[in-house]
């Protein structure tokens, strides 16, 4: 399609190097689409008649159908997606077929079929990040009021409930599903007509093919257009964060899982085996969502480090894009659908959780809210809990049973009372506080939403 100039064939080492066919195919119905745009606005232009538009529009959908059945032959001697599809349509249909190309270059091409291939990513994603948030809502309902120890550096902390913890990681999912909207709007704006970086003398209706794409706008300069992956680069960094919370999802049921936990069950079904040591029943979907996470942040280096370097405009370099973004959204995509399915048929065992949570030192912080109460100034209160802490360690004694009042007079009596896991939590209020009432309120509400 570009020999014109040339004398030798291209290297088979070159067509090889070069070739993004292999991977680029997935932008067919999206090159498809903007090729029957650009070329119905070419009959108000002048460029091609009725019948020649016809044609084409006819022959492209049956490229699609052809490619959809497995049945179109890609070939890497026309390199990409956008000249294996026009090479097939001028093969198909003859002269028509050639003037397509008019007024446009694969250069916008390429932009706009990324662009609506991450808008349908997009979209895609952010239902199944719904279909998760789905899962955990429904076990955070099942144990909405099932007390678990909260944690900071992995020691018990304060007490917390299954439902609470969870809907921390509804919470996550949400802020994700807003940046991918977010982004969204950012790429939904029509490079067509950018041409190859300085728009065309052969004027189209830019306005009414973007409309045709469902696109929000059109771009405002084209040597940008052109070369801008502003929006591959933030999509990529919102995968990898949503990564970054399935991995510490992944490492919080990893430990649950443990015997030292103990505190939930993964099915069979989402389990696997050890070769070796029948006992085994390990976590790996877990595991490799962990892991995979790392993939997610290597394809973010990858597109940073791919455009740093790059003048205006168009630089081949850019055709490195489209493996990270297609890898992270594979990756994504497969991660969300089987922890969903792994979440909704997880078990927790409210047993071993409400012993873990029975630990009375996870209520020493209410007991010096207690003396706080009593009028104690809070420093005061800490060291004098701490020294009850001391004692009850030494003397291996449970922080509730030991007689307070021996060590400070400050600790009356009543000061036991605290030590009712259900009253810590029923005075834990405040919005974003995990008394029983919130949560249920919270899931409530994320229902709703
Ligand atoms: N396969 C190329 C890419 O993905 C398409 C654009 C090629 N443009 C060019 N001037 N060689 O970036």
């Amino acid at each position: 399609m570009w020999k014109g100039r040339f004398s030798k064939a291209t290297a088979d080492l070159v067509q090889q190097y070069g070739e993004s066919i292999s991977y680029d195919w997935r932008l067919y119905p999206h090159d498809i689409a903007g090729s029957i745009a650009h070329a119905r606005a070419q009959i108000t232009a002048g460029i091609l008649t009725r019948d020649e538009f016809e044609l084409i529009e006819n022959g492209l959908r049956e490229i699609e159908k052809e490619i959809a059945a497995g049945e179109f032959e890609f070939s890497i001697e026309c390199e990409d997606i956008h000249m294996n599809i026009e090479a097939a349509l001028t093969r198909k249909i003859g002269p028509a077929g050639a003037k397509l190309h008019t007024a446009r270059s694969r250069n916008d091409q390429v932009a706009t079929d990324t662009r609506l291939y991450c808008r349908t990513a997009v979209d895609n994603l952010r239902d199944l990040l719904s279909g998760l948030q789905g899962a955990l809502l429904d076990c955070a309902d099942r144990y909405a009021a099932t007390v678990l120890p909260g944690y900071t550096h992995l020691q018990r902390g304060q007490p917390v409930t299954v439902g609470h913890h969870l809907l921390a990681y509804v919470e996550m999912i949400a802020r994700d599903k807003d940046r991918l909207g977010d982004a969204r709007k950012r790429l939904n704006v029509s490079p067509l007509g950018s041409g190859a970086l300085a728009g065309s003398t052969i004027n189209l209706d830019r306005e009414a093919i973007a409309k045709e794409l469902g696109f929000d706008s059109v771009s405002t300069n084209s040597m940008d257009a052109i070369s801008d992956r502003d929006y591959v680069a933030e999509l990529i960094f919102d995968f990898a964060l949503i990564g970054a919370h399935l991995s510490r999802l992944s490492e919080d049921l990893i430990l649950w899982c443990s015997s030292e936990f103990g505190f939930a069950t993964l099915s069979d079904a989402h389990t696997t085996g050890s070769s070796l040591m029948p006992q085994k029943k390990n976590p790996d979907v877990c595991e490799l969502t962990r892991g995979k996470t790392g993939r997610l942040y290597g394809n973010l280096t990858a597109i940073l480090t791919a455009i740093k370097g790059l003048p205006l405009t168009y630089n081949r370099d850019l055709q490195e894009d489209k493996e990270p973004l297609f890898d992270s959204i594979d990756t994504l995509t497969l991660a969300l659908r089987v922890n969903t399915e792994m979440i909704s048929e997880m078990v927790i065992n409210v047993e071993t959780c409400e012993a873990a949570a029975s630990d009375p030192l996870l209520l020493a912080t209410d007991l010096a809210d207690w003396l706080v109460k009593e009028g104690v100034p809070f420093r005061s209160a800490h060291e004098l809990v701490g020294k009850a802490v001391a004692a009850a360690v030494n003397t291996n004694t449970p922080l509730d049973q030991l007689d307070l009042t021996q060590i400070d007079p400050a600790f009356k009596p009543e000061a036991s009372a605290v030590f009712s896991l259900q009253t810590a939590l029923a005075a834990r209020t405040n919005p974003g506080a995990p008394s029983i009432e919130n949560v249920k309120a919270q899931i409530a509400r994320w229902r709703k939403a």
